[in-house]
């Protein structure tokens, strides 16, 4: 059986080296219990990975990848929200707007408002996002350098306009640690089919 959304809200997730712990057992206490881990659902019966699908999306085209990788196997579902959500005016890039101030500093993190629970039960991690000026937006950088992803392996895919994602796949093999295993992954157009996504995410498990 299939689990959704495990979140804990925060305390906003602030940018460098927070891991899960940091959370606090208030921001556990405080969950209905419903929104709480239930990890066995998150093994995937034919492959036995434990698989989280983590995803950022700012209009909702990531969101539906996300939640067709998300039925097509067995997997939790995590949105990465932003303490203060992209408003359309911040979308509207090369402008000099907050998107392009985001883009042009590499030390900018953009705080995350939720947070994983007991992100180390996971093996396995689908990690979504748009791609933003050919990169990972520095949103998906906070939610690397917030957990430890040692010995994990990650699976990148994203949607865009055009653009690849092997620069954002060297995104995010800059910020894990050596013993990450960070998969080629796959760009996706908007209009990409339940049946693609499931069948391409399976193939992905089958190979690790
Ligand atoms: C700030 C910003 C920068 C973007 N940069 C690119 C880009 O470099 N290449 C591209 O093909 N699309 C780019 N796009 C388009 C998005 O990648 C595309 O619309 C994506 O599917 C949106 O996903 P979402 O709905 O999950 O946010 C950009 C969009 C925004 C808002």
């Amino acid at each position: 059986m299939k689990k959704h959304l495990l979140v804990l809200p925060l305390l906003a997730l602030a940018s460098c080296g927070q891991t899960e712990a940091s959370s606090g057992s208030s921001a556990l206490a405080s969950q209905p219990e419903d929104s709480l881990l239930n990890s066995s659902s998150a093994v995937n019966i034919d492959t036995e990975h434990r698989v989280l699908v983590a995803y950022f999306s700012a209009t909702g085209t990531t969101e539906r990848i996300a939640g067709h990788i998300h039925d097509g196997v067995d997997s939790d579902l995590f949105e990465i929200v932003p303490v203060d959500p992209y408003t359309s005016e911040d979308l509207d890039y090369y402008t000099g707007g907050r998107c392009d101030q985001e883009n042009a500093d590499d030390t900018i993190r953009v705080e995350i408002a939720n947070q994983v629970s007991g992100m180390a039960y996971y093996d396995t991690v689908f990690l979504g996002y748009p791609i933003w000026f050919g990169k990972a937006p520095k949103i998906i950088w906070t939610f690397l350098e917030a957990y430890d992803f040692s010995s994990k392996t990650i699976i990148p895919f994203c949607t865009s306009g055009s653009s690849g994602i092997s620069n954002s796949v060297a995104n995010i093999l800059s910020l894990v640690p050596s013993s990450t295993t960070v998969l080629e992954g796959r760009r996706f157009s908007g209009s990409s089919g339940a049946d693609e996504v499931a069948t391409w995410a399976k193939s992905q498990l089958a190979t690790i």
